[in-house]
């Protein structure tokens, strides 16, 4: 069985391994996630990130993270996320699609306006990510209209959102 639950500090070791099994292969290793999630707990302390974990056979598995970065360097409830993962052994069973919808409950429940992130449109349009930059949102770091710069709109994207975004860490 699987749960999703918000992550607790003694979660921090595990959360790496599944971090960097995840995203690291043949042709590459994950230093750039794992440096993002060390950079995001430093940057973003508990309790005001969002920082899910699921765990299976007693273990996590699975993890995703969101903190509220800048717009125009200026600090915003607009969240950017750290990218969904699972532990290979455990893909393919709904586990990242349970996270992607847990944390998006979660962004509404705290009246958030927004999540970005940069990800495969193929995974996570069917989640209601769209491409930013329409929604007038650009990340320098990714280019002029990088379709993989995404953002789900939540019930209260009320008002002007737009601008340049920046995480937290950066
Ligand atoms: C992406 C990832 C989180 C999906 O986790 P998962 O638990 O296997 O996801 P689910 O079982 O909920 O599968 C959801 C769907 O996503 C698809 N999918 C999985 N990885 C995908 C990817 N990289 N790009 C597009 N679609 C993907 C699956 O095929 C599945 O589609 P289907 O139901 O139509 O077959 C997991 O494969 C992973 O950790 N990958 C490495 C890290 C990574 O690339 N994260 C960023 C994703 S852009």
């Amino acid at each position: 069985m699987t749960t999703i639950r918000p992550s607790r500090p003694d979660d921090a070791a595990a959360i790496l391994v599944v971090v960097s099994d995840a995203f690291a292969d043949d042709t590459r290793d994950a230093t750039e996630e794992l440096a993002i999630v060390r950079r995001t707990w430093s940057a973003c302390p508990l309790p005001d990130r969002i920082e899910l974990v699921a765990v299976a056979d007693g273990a996590v598995a699975g993890h995703v993270l969101a903190a509220p970065g800048r717009l125009d360097a200026r600090a915003t409830a607009v969240a950017g996320v750290a990218p969904v993962c699972v532990a290979p052994a455990y893909q393919h069973r709904g586990i990242g699609s349970a996270l992607v919808a847990e944390l998006i409950r979660t962004a509404e429940e705290r009246n958030w306006p927004l999540l970005v992130l940069l990800g495969d449109p193929a995974f996570y349009g069917r989640f209601g990510f769209e491409s930013a930059g329409p929604l007038g949102l650009d990340y320098a770091p990714a280019g002029a209209g990088n379709p993989h710069f995404q953002a789900r709109r939540l019930p209260g994207s009320s008002g002007a959102r737009r601008g340049a975004f920046s995480y937290c860490w950066e």
